[in-house]
């Protein structure tokens, strides 16, 4: 029995930051690999901090060639809409996830992943996030309302038992920004349109557009996936960091096609009020396998 990385179901953390890292030597990067999977959690009850950690997946191939389904790959082309939209493709190499229940333990297990790892790899992109309006997400709406439940959400994001990488993840990290002034001048009757929701309970509407987000991203049509969405950012600048696990990376990948038009020629109109700025598919193994990783380190050591 393969076991998942828990961080991945630890819901109602408040305090969030994304590190994206770029190894500096390819030839080290078993020894990258290994060095991530050996960072620890504190382990004391209260002030905890979560990890998920996650590879891209072809390096992750390279390094236990046998955990991971042949057809996981990186987001390694940019999405190129018909009428012009770009989805950006900003692949890193790994991924460390920490949330906790407030940003000082965050703050400092960060920079403590960031000094484990100095010499190995540079951080490529950091960010971090924090919720609002309890579930709210800054468009205003609730988000992560079709999410399935804790019971459920195993079945959605993991890989199976017995299929290469099981009790494994894909994930897709991107940030889109928010063009709030414009998103705050439609009146809500137009908001719900695009969303396909209504703003204040996020009741699905009777009769939604074919433009509409949750019309452009349905998973009756695309598959099952588990959010763990947060807004980022200040201020003057700040948006939603998508984060979405799945056992089957084509339903992630095939929402992106959706949401930029490439279906059916009709594009999400949410994505006319959201500009995505980076975009990495990443591969979560089980618990096991960074055990594994980590061991290997150690009898190296
Ligand atoms: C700016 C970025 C985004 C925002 C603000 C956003 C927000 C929302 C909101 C408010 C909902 C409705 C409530 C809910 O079910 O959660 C929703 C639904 C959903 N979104 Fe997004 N979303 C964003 C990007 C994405 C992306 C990039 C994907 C997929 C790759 C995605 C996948 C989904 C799915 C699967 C649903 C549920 C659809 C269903 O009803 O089956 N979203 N999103």
């Amino acid at each position: 029995m393969n076991t998942p990385q828990s961080g991945i179901f630890a819901l109602g953390t408040s305090s969030h930051a994304y590190l994206e890292f770029d190894i500096l030597d390819a030839k080290k990067r078993s020894g990258f690999a290994s060095t991530i999977s050996a960072i620890r959690e504190p382990r004391t009850t209260t002030g905890g901090v979560n990890f998920v950690i996650g590879f891209r997946p072809e390096l992750w191939r390279e390094i236990v060639p046998q955990d991971i389904p042949a057809n996981v790959a990186g987001f390694n082309e940019d999405i190129q809409g018909p009428d012009g939209f770009v989805i950006p493709a900003t692949q890193h190499d790994a991924l460390v996830w920490l949330s906790g229940s407030a940003y000082d333990v965050v703050f400092d297990m960060a920079r403590s992943v960031i000094h484990h790892l100095a010499g190995l790899a540079s951080l490529g992109e950091e960010t971090s996030s924090w919720p609002y309006r309890h579930d709210r997400d800054l468009t205003g709406f609730i988000d992560g309302s079709e999410n399935p439940t804790l019971l459920d959400a195993p079945s959605d994001a993991l890989l199976k038992e017995g299929s290469a990488g099981a009790g494994g993840s894909v994930l897709l990290v991107q940030k889109w920004k928010h063009k709030s002034a414009q998103w705050e001048e439609l009146p809500v009757s137009q908001q719900e349109r695009i969303m396909g929701r209504t703003k204040l309970d996020g009741i699905e509407l009777e009769n939604k557009a074919s433009d509409s987000h949750v019309a452009r991203t349905d998973q009756d049509k695309f598959g099952k996936i588990f959010r763990r969405n947060m807004p980022y950012g200040n201020v003057d600048d700040h948006g939603t960091v998508f984060v979405g696990f799945s056992a089957d990376q084509k339903r992630l990948s095939s929402m992106l096609a959706s949401m930029a038009g490439l279906i059916d020629g009709t594009r999400d109109s949410l994505t006319r009020y959201t500009q995505p700025l980076t975009g990495s598919y990443y591969f979560v193994p089980s618990v096991e396998s960074l055990r594994r990783l980590r061991h290997s380190k150690q009898d190296r050591d």
